[in-house]
């Protein structure tokens, strides 16, 4: 991680006719951080990741991507890519077709394309099921596609929502792993959406913990853990014993590493 801005959120404030749903947020997501949105359903998440994707406008504010300002950009003009929590797979598309999905739209000349269709199969360990139909997977192979198809993209911000959710617990902590890893790998920077608050505290290099649209404390997991600032924060991370659990859980990161 290094201290270059990569997203920058000025101001932001989003409202759906009368309700407002973002009040006035600023956040700055450095260079090859994983930064996680954590917060209750409803709170906002979402809706701050449709904003730094163009999927949704701001009302007012701005919103920079790598020092340029994309406010009035459209989402297919943003160096962003998007993993869905439904995945949003192609059903009548192959795996092979599906991560080339994005590089056709851009007109990647085809041999670039194999190649890094190739190298994103290989990363999420997919060689050999390119012919496959996403119903023919597991929801862990649809997830890998997925983020197959995020990184295939070569863009250095990936947006994630709610990406594990649908996962069994088991599988989850082995995507949470090779997800962390993948993100060390490729240098790029993860804006990751949560409301699981030991998937945060474990992927994390800082936490924006976030209620009814603001951000009500911005920190590493041992920041937050050790001083929550208000009831709220202490409500809804507290019930963790983070010094064991981080200690378990980043010894398996560490072997998984290996
Ligand atoms: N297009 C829309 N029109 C009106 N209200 C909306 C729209 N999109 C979102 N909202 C409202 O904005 C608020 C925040 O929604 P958002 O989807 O960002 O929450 P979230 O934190 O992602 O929740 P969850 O954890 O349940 O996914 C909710 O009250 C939601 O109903
Ligand atoms: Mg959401």
């Amino acid at each position: 991680m290094n201290s270059e801005v990569l997203v920058r959120l000025e101001k932001v404030v989003k409202s759906f006719g009368e309700k407002t749903i973002i009040e006035n947020l600023s956040l700055d997501i450095f260079a090859g951080e994983f930064l996680t949105l954590l917060g209750p359903s409803g709170c906002g998440k979402t809706t701050v990741l449709r904003m730094i994707s163009g999927l949704e406008s701001v009302s007012s504010g701005r919103v920079f991507l790598e020092g340029k300002d994309v406010t009035d950009l459209p989402a297919a003009k943003r160096e962003v890519n998007t993993i869905f929590q439904d995945f949003a797979l192609f059903p009548h598309l192959t795996v092979w077709e599906n991560v080339n999905f994005g590089l056709k739209m851009k007109k990647v000349s085809k041999l670039d394309s194999e190649k890094r269709i190739k190298s994103a199969l290989r990363l999420v360990k997919l060689s050999g099921f390119e012919d496959r139909y996403p119903s023919q997977l597991s929801g862990g192979q649809k997830q890998r596609v997925a983020i197959a198809r995020g990184i295939v993209m070569d863009h250095s911000i990936l947006l994630l929502d709610e990406s594990l959710a649908s996962l069994d617990l088991k599988l989850k902590r082995e995507m949470q792993l090779e997800l962390k890893k993948l993100q060390k790998t490729l240098e790029m920077t993860f804006v990751y959406v949560t409301h699981d608050q030991d998937e945060a505290l474990t992927m994390s290099d800082r936490i924006a913990i976030m209620n009814a649209g603001r951000i009500v404390q911005l920190g590493t997991p041992e920041e937050i853990y050790k001083n929550p600032k208000n009831a709220f924060v202490k409500s809804f991370i507290s019930d963790i014993d983070l010094i064991n659990f981080k200690k378990t859980r980043m010894s398996r990161y560490d072997q998984s590493k290996k």
